[in-house]
Formats: structure tokens, sequence, C-alpha cells
């Protein structure tokens, strides 16, 4: 490999969301990885720190051209110049475009467990979450009668698809989405799809971009991408939403602008292009060392926490994982992690679905870290009551 993952990485004093926590703590909750950024990447925005100047900035055509160059390239879907907006974060997007594409008191039909700040941005806007559950079996699939029982409501008039599916690990197939997409448009329902996990994934799996299935589900959609979760720039404020049809994309625009979302930082266009334009060979190493990061976790559960069962996923460096043979109550188990173990990780109840049974470990981490991360879980289960 070029690029050294195994690197242990000192992410305190410097106000990190993730780090900002007791010294022997470790966190591997949020979806923040511990590796250093792409070479490519540091070097774009350390030019244009020297540059000393950090006035106002609007991105560039390298910014639009990374992006359509990236996604035809790697993802075989073509967007148009036209259609991209730039926004400061997808989940800024998302709740504009919650407040722009429904109404006060509408119906959001999103597919749980599922990435939590989803519900605040339906919740807080005063619209409803219909929940659609996805059905389990040690693996998740679509409850379809369920999904269209959903989105026939009169009251329902978006959905959130989350594509790849955090926190399951889910990347949906081609007829999977087209599937959903036909219910959408059957039930006069709009899409937003937030694609910002795509770009972590194995070899042997493909991610379908949502908009790239076809015209008609294309004309009916808004697509949330960026370079801030494969890369690890969300501390740069940077994403795009896609949108093909004109009528929508006016709509999404004035959104983004009226709420004040749509213009970038001086490093955020710079960051994104150098990621596109010189990160690929970074990516495809750090998704070969997240792999073997998930085959370590996955034996070591096999030998040593055999009670706890990840859900087999394909995409993502977030495990999702089964604890139901040892509490239905994963809050409990977490808290006394932390405190037993100092080991902090997700609970699963706040994605809703079936969630409450499940913990969500993040494993974009050195392979150290991650064997002291798992080393804490079981010791922590050792002396848990449920
Ligand atoms: C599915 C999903 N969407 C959006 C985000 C956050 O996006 P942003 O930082 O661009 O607001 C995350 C972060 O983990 C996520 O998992």
């Amino acid at each position: 490999m070029k690029y050294n993952f195994d690197k242990l990485t000192d992410r305190r004093g410097v106000n990190s969301l993730k780090w900002d926590c007791a010294v022997g703590e470790l966190p591997m909750w949020v979806a923040d990885m511990d590796f250093e950024n792409a070479p490519c990447i540091q070097k774009a925005v350390e030019e244009r720190a020297k540059k000393g100047i950090f006035g106002y900035t609007v991105v560039d055509e390298e910014w639009y051209n990374s992006i359509i160059n990236w996604w035809s390239r790697r993802h075989n879907w073509h967007i148009q110049r036209d259609w991209l907006i730039f926004c400061t974060g997808i989940v800024p997007a998302i709740t504009s475009m919650v407040k722009r594409l429904s109404e006060v008191g509408d119906d959001v039909v999103i597919l749980t467990p599922v990435y939590d700040i989803f519900f605040h941005s339906v919740e807080n806007t005063g619209r409803h979450v219909a929940e659609s559950p996805l059905l389990y079996d040690g693996q998740y699939s679509i409850d379809w009668a369920d999904l269209e029982q959903k989105l026939s409501r009169p009251t329902a008039s978006l959905m959130i698809l989350c594509n790849p599916h955090n926190p399951v690990g889910k990347l949906w197939s081609a007829e999977e989405l087209k599937r959903i997409g036909d219910l959408c448009i059957k039930h006069h329902v709009t899409v937003i799809s937030d694609e910002i996990h795509c770009d972590i994934c194995g070899p042997e799996s493909s991610y379908v971009p949502f908009a790239s299935l076809g015209e008609k589900y294309a004309q009916n959609c808004a697509v949330c991408i960026s370079a801030t979760k494969a890369f690890n720039i969300a501390g740069l404020q940077c994403a795009a939403v896609a949108v093909p049809n004109e009528a929508l994309r006016a709509k999404v625009e004035r959104g983004l602008n009226s709420d004040e979302v749509a213009e970038p930082n001086c490093f955020a266009a710079v960051a994104t292009s150098a990621a596109f334009d010189g990160g690929e060979e970074w990516l495809d190493e750090l998704n070969a060392y997240i792999l073997q990061n998930r085959d370590f976790a996955e034996s070591f559960f096999k030998e040593k926490l055999s009670k706890l069962r990840p859900v087999q996923g394909n995409s993502s460096y977030l495990l999702w994982v089964d604890c139901s043979a040892v509490t239905g109550d994963a809050e409990k188990l977490c808290a006394h992690l932390r405190a037993d173990a100092g080991l902090w990780i997700t609970a699963g109840g706040q994605y809703r679905g079936n969630g409450k049974s499940f913990v969500r470990i993040n494993m974009a981490c050195p392979r150290a870290r991650l064997a002291d991360g798992l080393e804490r879980l079981e010791r922590g289960l050792k002396t848990f009551k449920n």
C-alpha cells in the first residue's frame, strides 16, 4: 500500500466532535474517520491557506467538473452541470428541501432503521415521519406492502432514501431502487436520495445512483452527494444537490438560497476538487483497508463475541451489530460500555425501526485502534448485567 492507514493519528486538541471526550475513552461512534486526509487534499488546502486572505468565495468550474467526472468515471452517472447546486452540507440541504418540497403536516416516508438526523429534518420542520420499517431476518429487506401503504397516504409528499443505507450498510440494487422509484412516481411522492456514503464500498459491490436508473426516476428526485464521507472532510462543509428536473431544481435552489446554505467557505470547493481529481488511488486503498477491518472485526466477533452478530453489509465503515441475544436495550449496554470500558459507540434505538437491540460501531480507524475497541467491547460485555 502507498498510504499508511495503520498510522495511529492523534485527533485531540483540535475541537474534534468525535475526540472531544475524556482521556482514556475511545470514541467509535460518529461517522468520522481517524485517518489523515489524502495528501492531495492536504496540499490543496495548504496552498489555499497560504494565500492568506479568506474572503467570500464562490465555486469555480473545477468544482463542477470534478464532480461530473467522478460520477461519470466511477459510477456511470452523467450529471449535467446545470443540475448541480452547492450546499454547505447534506443535512442542511435535506432540511431545506423538506421545507420547500412538502407542507407542514405532510408525511415524509423513511425506511428504518436509518440515519437519525433525517427524523430531525422532518420533525423539526413540522412534518411527520411515516416510518416503513425494514424487514429483518439476519439481513434487511424492504417490506414492499408497507412501503406502498405509507407512500399512498394522501399526506405523503416526500421520501428520503439513504443509498447506500446507513446504518445497516446496504447498497440497494438497481431493481430495488427502480421499485422504490416506481412506487414514488405512482403515488406522486418526490424522492430525496442521500448518497453521501456511496464511495465507501468493497470492489465487488456496486453503488447505483438513483437518478442513473432512467429519465422518469431522474425527473422525480433530488440527489445529495459529496466528498465529505469518503474523504473525511466534513469539517470543510461542502456538498452538492443534483436535480435533473428544472422545475424541481428551481424550488430546491430557492430553498437552499433562502436558508443561506448555498455559499461555500474558501476551502470547500478546493478540497472537493482535490479529492475527486486526485484522491482516487487513496480512496481505493482506503476501501481495501476498511474491508480488511471488517474481516478483522467479523473474525473477532466469531471467536470472542459470539453472542453479538454483525449484520453483513456491502458498504460503509459502520458496523451494525445485532445485540438481541444479550439485550433488548442497547442504550443501557452502550452506557455500560462507556462507563466500564471507556468505549463510546452508538446505541441503535435512535435510528428507530428495530434499532433498539443494535449498536453501531465506526471501524474507520487504524487496525490497532479497532482491536482496542473490540477488546473493550469484550471486557465491557463480561460485566454487563441486563
Ligand atoms: C446518511 C447521512 N447523511 C448525511 C450525513 C451528514 O452530512 P453532512 O455532514 O454533509 O451534513 C451523514 C453523516 O454521517 C449521513 O450518514
